[in-house]
């Protein structure tokens, strides 16, 4: 199979880690902002962005509220999807797979690296839950940021997912709407990669 350029290697997360990094150089906001989808009991999708904040040997990383809409759809299913664009680059990235958390002390270090400021407002936001009013919001930052002081811990219900693959596809835009596609897919995260190109 002829893959070459962009599409050449045997890592799909090496390349996709050479694609972000692309689009670090020319998108002009949070090139790592992926669009993630789950699905709820009855099975109606749902999907809303959150930005991807690492690219592991084996996995994808993002952090969110563990008592949020998304947490919860992910943690009924252990799965969950997402998909990447960049306008500047016209390629995108599809992901599929399965999910556990991210609460460890990479996780802690992650919410210690963030501005204080997001640091008091992953405690304050009851993510998901309606709200009265942004006053409200306002309050409880203030209430939070002399309880929790400077170094506040990060909260037990903020925290990561990591997303193990078993399917990648990287799509490119060609000429006359011929997109190049690849597809990497394995049966479960153990197995080794088997790679399909795709009509577009
Ligand atoms: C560009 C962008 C990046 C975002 N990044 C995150 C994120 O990393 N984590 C997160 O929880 N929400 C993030 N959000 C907010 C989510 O889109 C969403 O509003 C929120 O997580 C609640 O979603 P849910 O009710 O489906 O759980 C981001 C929104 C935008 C537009």
């Amino acid at each position: 199979m002829d893959r070459s350029g962009i599409f050449a290697g045997d890592d799909p997360f090496a390349i996709a880690r050479a694609w972000l990094a692309e689009a670090e150089a020319s998108e002009p906001n949070d090139p790592n902002a992926i669009a993630l989808a789950t699905v709820d009991p009855a099975g109606l999708p749902n999907v809303r962005m959150v930005l991807l904040k690492e690219i592991e040997a084996d996995a994808f990383v993002f952090y969110t509220n563990y008592q949020s809409k998304k947490a919860v759809e992910i943690e009924a299913s252990g799965k969950a999807a997402f998909v990447m664009h960049w306008k500047s680059l016209r390629r995108q990235i599809r992901v599929r797979g399965v999910t556990e958390r991210e609460e460890g002390p990479k996780a802690d270090e992650y919410y210690a690296s963030r501005s204080l400021k997001s640091r008091l407002g992953a405690w304050a936001s009851q993510q998901s839950q309606p709200l009265s009013s942004r006053e409200h919001l306002m309050a409880e930052v203030a209430k939070l940021t002399v309880t929790k002081g400077t170094h506040p811990p990060r909260p037990s219900f903020w925290g990561g997912f990591r997303l193990q693959p078993v399917e990648i596809e990287f799509w490119a835009d060609g000429a006359f709407r011929l997109h190049d596609r690849f597809r990497w897919t394995r049966e479960t995260t153990l197995d080794s990669w088997g790679i399909q190109r795709l009509n577009p």
